[in-house]
């Protein structure tokens, strides 16, 4: 097919990529969200956006569960708290816990309960192609990688707030949320609205000239 592609003048084009950055540098990992509920037609809007994402072959290797159940939210929190508590108790190198102290996290997770929608994203080992043939994935981790960053990206733009969180090992969201062992959870991704005096690590992300050369 045809690709409908519309080329922009350079004034606008310059103009649109600016207004990007302006809007997406505002993107920040939230850990104190409102239990307001989001509208579902928001969330599925943003998977569609992420079930764009380019992929190794077109098989797609993602799936997204959609968690709003208060029981089973409470579920995934107790659980993550099990391996955070080890987590943080000396269950990994310090090293590791060392490169995460200038954001005071710990091992307690009430975002887990309190916000309104969790989305854990799961990398499939082989999916079916356009002719029903079954088909081992390549480049799964790149692909899904892209499609979660697009979806951060699909809810940012709408308004909502999100956290990337990686509970270590991620297995009991396999369990919890009833996926099969061929499905490795990539990541668990909070959404909401974060709290009125929400605070955030007052980090800073690298200049221009220190992320990119010219060749
Ligand atoms: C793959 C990945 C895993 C992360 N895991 C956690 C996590 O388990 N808990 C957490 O509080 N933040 C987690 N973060 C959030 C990072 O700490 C955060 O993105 C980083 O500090 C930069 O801050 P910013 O997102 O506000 O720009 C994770 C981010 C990524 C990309």
């Amino acid at each position: 097919m045809k690709l409908n592609f519309q080329k922009k003048a350079a004034e606008q084009m310059c103009a649109d990529a600016e207004i990007f950055y302006q809007q997406i540098k505002k993107r920040r990992s939230v850990r104190e969200f409102k239990p307001d509920p989001i509208p579902d037609e928001i969330i599925e809007n943003c998977l569609l956006s992420a079930g764009t994402a380019p992929n190794g072959a077109n098989l797609q290797p993602w799936h997204f569960c959609v968690i709003k159940s208060q029981e089973v939210k409470s579920e995934l929190r107790a659980a993550a708290e099990v391996h955070e508590h080890k987590f943080y108790n000396g269950g990994v190198p310090e090293e590791w816990t060392d490169t995460l102290k200038h954001l005071n996290t710990n091992e307690s997770k009430p975002f887990l309960e309190i916000a309104p929608v969790l989305i854990a994203i799961f990398q499939k080992a082989s999916t079916h192609d356009h002719e029903g043939i079954e088909r081992k994935c390549y480049y799964a981790k790149e692909s899904i990688g892209i499609a979660t960053g697009m979806l951060i990206t699909a809810l940012h733009q709408s308004g909502l707030a999100t956290l990337t969180h990686t509970p270590s090992p991620m297995n009991f969201l396999n369990k919890i949320l009833d996926r099969p062992s061929s499905e490795k959870p990539f990541l668990l991704l909070i959404v909401g609205y974060p709290t009125d005096d929400c605070e955030v690590p007052d980090i800073e992300k690298h200049g221009i000239e220190s992320i990119r050369t010219y060749h």
